[in-house]
């Protein structure tokens, strides 16, 4: 890989503070980190951005009503609640962008004067209304009874001489990009929805706000602030660098990192990234983001869980029962991408049993423990079995595929299936029935040795989904040693069969998916 690569870039939305984190953001920023684990797993230079939005009425307000400055406020939240959620998620970040950095501060300024220098910004007066738990100017269309559809809440009437951008200019642009570049908005769904948007007619945007001052102050009118949506989306380019020279590290790094490979989004905040945010650039004069991709809402009765309606379910709620692996595991298998998917702890307990628990987990056992009984711990010679191989090599085809098309429930499903024939592979076969005949001892070695194998390569291909078992499988399959950090292996060499050393000791280790306990509510088995 050189240097002047251009990296795989993706970007989870950033997130408002006004709370902890739940499962909803947890499950862009899983997505995310899985997707850029397989990239960095591919050889590919990676940047996964995340981080937070701290400016605006939502935050502010929520400051407020906790007796706090919004600044300090943020620094809490972000220090005790978000970073360590991410931590304990294993979600391995490149950056985390807080817009309250000077680094994305300044750059917004610079950027907005730009646009105003440009003839792109002009001042008017703006009447109607606004969802602050949206922080959005809204349509009649997007009202039901006077309330936000997506929060439930009446809307406020914002009446305000602002500064606004000459949004409606770059419509006929917009519809041209897509139609011509449909994998620029996905999915197919996605894409209608905005390309109808804009054939509807898109009318210019205020982008500042003067009732209140929590925000970047508008460079050449201090008694405004820039709207929070508007400092928000310019997140994805300040962190690396928009606006600084060429030559410079910030400007070097811009042109390393920028246009985004994929900007993952929930489908709410879909308008927002492909219709003003890739205007922004445009009129800014900068290539736009190859990729926005909306996924669906994790229900809780058939409804968007979420902090404000007391719906909203904290990772560890699941982790402390499931553990890290399984949530990461679950959310990314059971609901395609793209698509809504109701959150149950049923469905969850039965496929941690009969998927992670019995395929793979058990799998992995079956074979530490008989090598252990059968060889002493040793692994023994070199084998193949060309069905299996085969059936890897094209495992890794359709899940390298369908993950990189972002179709996460495929490609992890055709991991699954390769595990499930395996364990088909060591039934048919029976080790411990061959076991027990001392002259058929070829025999039990290559069973082991391809079920060794299989496993070298389960846990490379799993790796990025569930970082921390396929780790301690790594180790006990004695592949650290022989083969490097499981980080360090490559998609495309996986399905290479006989690369676990014989002679390498092999060790037991722990259940890599331990029983379910059943709790007070008698859920799970
Ligand atoms: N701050 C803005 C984003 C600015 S990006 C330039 C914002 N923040 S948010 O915290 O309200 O939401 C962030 C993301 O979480 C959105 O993509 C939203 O769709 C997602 N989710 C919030 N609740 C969700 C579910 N119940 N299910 C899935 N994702 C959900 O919007």
């Amino acid at each position: 890989m050189s240097d002047s690569a251009k990296s795989f870039y993706l970007t989870t939305p950033i997130y408002y503070v006004n709370d902890a984190p739940h499962i909803g953001h947890a499950y862009t920023t899983v997505a995310g980190d899985f997707l850029t684990r397989w990239h960095r797993q591919k050889g590919e230079s990676v940047w996964y951005l995340t981080g937070t939005d701290e400016h605006g009425q939502k935050v502010m307000r929520t400051a407020e009503a906790n007796g706090a400055q919004p600044q300090d406020w943020c620094d809490r939240l972000v220090e005790s609640a978000w970073k360590p959620v991410w931590k304990h998620l294993e979600i391995a970040y490149d950056d985390f962008i807080r817009t309250t950095e000077p680094r994305h501060t300044e750059r917004v300024q610079k950027f907005l004067q730009g646009l105003m220098e440009k003839g792109f910004i002009y001042e008017g007066n703006y009447e109607g209304p606004y969802c602050v738990g949206c922080e959005e100017f809204k349509l009649p269309g997007d009202l039901d009874e006077g309330k936000c559809k997506i929060h439930s809440k009446p809307v406020e009437l914002v009446k305000e001489t602002n500064w606004f951008f000459k949004l409606s200019e770059f419509v006929p642009k917009l519809i041209d990009h897509y139609k011509n570049n449909p994998s620029a908005c996905e999915p197919e769904s996605a894409r209608n929805e905005v390309v109808s948007f804009l054939e509807g007619g898109v009318s210019d945007l205020s982008i500042s706000r003067s009732t209140f001052n929590w925000g970047i102050k508008v460079p050449w009118d201090s008694k405004q602030v820039v709207y929070v949506w508007f400092d928000a989306l310019l997140n994805y380019a300040t962190a690396v660098g928009l606006t600084d020279a060429k030559g410079t590290s910030g400007g070097e790094k811009f042109g390393k990192t920028w246009p985004a490979d994929v900007h993952l989004v929930g489908k709410d905040i879909l308008r927002f990234h492909a219709v003003i945010w890739p205007a922004m650039l445009m009129a800014g004069g900068l290539p736009v983001p190859k990729k926005v991709f909306a996924h669906g809402w994790l229900l809780v009765g058939g409804e968007k869980m979420s902090k404000s309606k007391l719906t909203g379910i904290a990772p560890a709620d699941i982790t402390s029962h499931f553990g890290v692996d399984a949530f990461r595991y679950y959310f990314m298998r059971a609901i395609p991408f793209g698509s809504d998917g109701s959150f149950s702890w049923e469905d969850m307990s039965a496929r941690y049993t009969s998927e992670l628990a019995n395929d793979f987990g058990n799998l992995a056992s079956r074979l530490t423990a008989m090598i252990e009984k059968y060889c002493g711990g040793i692994l023994p010679a070199r084998s193949e079995s060309k069905e299996l191989a085969t059936s890897l090599a094209n495992t890794v085809q359709t899940a390298d595929k369908a993950i990189c098309n972002l179709d996460f429930q495929s490609g992890i499903n055709a991991v699954m299936e390769f595990c499930k024939e395996v364990n088909g592979y060591v039934t048919a076969k029976e080790p411990w029935a061959v076991a027990k005949d001392e002259s058929r001892k070829s025999e039990l070695e290559a069973i082991l040795y391809n079920t060794a194998e299989s496993l070298r390569a389960l846990s490379i291909l799993l790796h990025p989904i569930m970082p921390i078992a396929t780790k301690k499988l790594w180790s006990y399959l004695g592949a650290q040693d022989s083969l490097g950090e499981i980080e360090k292996q490559k998609i495309s060499e996986v399905s290479k069969w006989g690369q676990l050393l014989p002679g390498t000791k092999i060790s037991k280790g722990e259940i890599l998916f331990p029983r379910l306990e059943t709790d007070r509510d008698g859920r799970s088995s």
